[in-house]
């Protein structure tokens, strides 16, 4: 693990590998190692870089930001000024979830650092009302009582029934990264995603070549989301991975880095 000292955080991150830099953001409440099956996969032929977003892993939340939101966009800018760090102008960015949120809001920074985008399992739009309502009762209940419940209750909604049945390391691995997340800056993350805009009118202003891929029973951010960005970002390409929910990356690595592999293969240099 290395650490930058960037925009008044610590940011924890892994390298792994060299070639060209791809760079993947983790969702929520989880941390850099939900991709190590990824930078095993890819990092005989790609410079891996794997960060904690602020406040999660090993990540420091801003002194300031205890009650503030952790925006989609202070998180794309530590992004940006960990790639500065390292001296790495362009890059294939992916993202999971709320990752994949990241990666929108750097699209729409820096939209020529970006040489590849991989959406997995996330969407363009901002919450509705309803689901804003409802992050606000999580962060309250992430600060009050910590993050044991909010794992509980999201669990089973993040994985497919298969991979609850039959891959319980999954569901451990999972597990302690959300116990193990700091309650706080769940918090500040909850109200970043619920503020966050939509960017819907992004897609079809996107030129990087575009990778989607979504779990076949994703029920957080499902296939609907993922069609939606297909039939906007111009030239895009959809996978859906087959028996995953939402964690598709964790659940079918396999498939998964089969797919992301191809993809980042055939791109020019
Ligand atoms: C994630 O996996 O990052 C979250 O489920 C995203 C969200 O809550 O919108």
């Amino acid at each position: 693990m290395k650490k930058a000292s960037l925009r008044g955080i610590q940011m924890a991150y892994d390298v792994e590998g060299s070639g060209p830099a791809v760079v993947l953001l983790h969702g929520f409440p989880f941390n850099r190692s939900m991709w190590s099956e990824q930078v095993a996969a890819l990092s005989d032929a790609y410079r891996v870089i794997t960060p904690d977003l602020r406040g999660f892993g090993q990540t420091s939340a801003a002194p300031e930001q205890q009650e503030q939101p952790a925006t989609m966009r202070e998180m794309a800018e530590d992004v940006a000024a960990l790639l500065d760090e390292l001296d790495i102008e362009r890059f294939a960015l992916g993202g999971l979830s709320m990752g994949g949120y990241v990666a929108l809001a750097f699209y729409r920074s820096f939209p020529l650092r970006v040489r590849a985008l991989i959406l997995a399992d996330t969407r363009p739009q901002s919450d509705t009302d309803e689901a804003r309502e409802n992050r606000e009762r999580q962060a309250r209940q992430a600060t009050s009582e910590g993050m044991e419940g909010i794992a509980e209750a999201m669990l089973p909604k993040m994985l497919s029934p298969a991979t609850i049945k039959e891959r319980k390391e999954v569901v451990e691995r999972l597990r302690a990264m959300m116990t193990g997340t700091d309650p706080h800056a769940a918090a500040a993350a909850l109200r970043g995603m619920a503020e966050r805009p939509d960017h819907t009118y992004l897609l079809a202003r996107i030129l990087a070549p575009t990778l989607i891929m979504v779990g076949s029973e994703d029920q957080v951010t499902p296939l609907t989301d993922a069609q939606v960005m297909q039939r906007e970002i111009r030239g895009s390409r959809l996978e859906v991975i087959e028996g995953a929910g939402h964690v598709s990356n964790m659940e079918r690595p396999s498939e998964f880095n089969h797919v992301l592999r191809d993809f980042l293969d055939a791109l020019q240099p």
